[in-house]
């Protein structure tokens, strides 16, 4: 079933362990999150780029996001990964997105504020979640590039809840989005302080490459939402090449797509796990 963001991130709060949140752009994309979250009789949150709608249609996928989200036996969440542009909140929330992401992550805190601000006005009475970041999260997020990362502080964290009352918050802890060049290190400490000072469920970004037993760490220390987009199209592209390889003469998308969706289904049921979102749908 399709539901709001705001009732899943609740419970995830409330219950200790994290909803895991995938980036889609297609069919066999989605169906694989789908499938996995439904083997694991867990919630899943199915997440789109702006990057994502430019590729597929905003159309496009909310049809097929809530077509699957509505016939899928767990709770699903359709949610905009890192919306950058007002308007593209706006439509986002008249197709039936559950959740949204603002990012003004880049801008100066007070205008974070404000930019935040404008889509709660709208997206608050219709039930829908709205997700914020505060902090630089390093590596490449869409067309939102930074070089390093900058740790959330965590009283610009209260500060920006006092003046916002955001449904969820993206903290910088450490995780950046893409492959990691060297070994990650996350603060913990920062995670969990926020954690005291804040009643929202806090979001991880940036997960693709971040150790499984990190991963559960980071969640034990109080984040309620982990992002992974990267590992499914790595997944993906290795079946692909696997499968080519073995079977040069192949052109029937169907034969090719087959692996490609089995391999990305069994990153979305690693990570399931290491949220502890197993049998919690
Ligand atoms: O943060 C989001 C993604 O990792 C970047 O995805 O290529 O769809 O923009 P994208
Ligand atoms: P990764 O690509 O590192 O998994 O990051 C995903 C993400 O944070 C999407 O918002
Ligand atoms: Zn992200
Ligand atoms: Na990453």
């Amino acid at each position: 079933m399709l539901i709001s963001g705001k009732q899943i991130l609740q419970h995830a709060y409330e219950n200790g362990y994290a909803v895991p949140a995938f980036n889609f752009a297609n069919m066999e994309n989605l169906q694989a999150i789908i499938e996995g979250a439904e083997e694991m009789n867990a919630p899943v949150i199915i997440q789109t780029t702006q990057g994502a709608i430019d590729y597929a249609g905003f159309e496009y996928l909310a049809d097929i996001g809530i077509g699957a989200a509505q016939r899928s036996r767990v709770p699903v969440v359709l949610h905009l990964d890192h919306g950058q542009k007002y308007e593209y909140c706006l439509k986002a929330i008249q197709l039936g997105w559950t959740s949204i992401m603002i990012d003004s992550s880049l801008e100066k805190l007070a205008e974070n504020v404000r930019k935040v601000n404008e889509v709660i006005k709208i997206a608050r009475p219709l039930g829908i979640a709205v997700e914020a970041e505060l902090g630089i999260i390093g590596g490449k997020e869409d067309d939102l590039k930074s070089e390093q990362d900058i740790y959330t502080e965590v009283k610009d964290a209260v500060d920006f809840y006092q003046a916002t009352h955001c449904d969820a918050l993206a903290i910088a802890v450490g995780t950046a989005h893409g492959i990691y060049k060297g070994t990650v290190k996350i603060d913990f400490n920062r995670i969990q302080e926020i954690r005291e000072k804040l009643p929202i469920p806090l979001v991880l970004h940036g997960s693709s490459g971040v150790p499984l037993e990190m991963v559960s760490q980071a969640v034990r220390c109080g984040i309620n939402k982990v992002n992974f987009d990267t590992e499914l199209k790595l997944a993906n592209l290795q079946a692909l090449q696997t499968f080519m390889t073995k079977n040069p003469g192949v052109y029937d998308i169907r034969k090719m797509y087959r692996p490609c969706r089995q391999a990305m289904k069994e990153v979305v049921k690693a990570k399931i796990e290491a949220c502890k979102a197993t049998n919690k749908s």
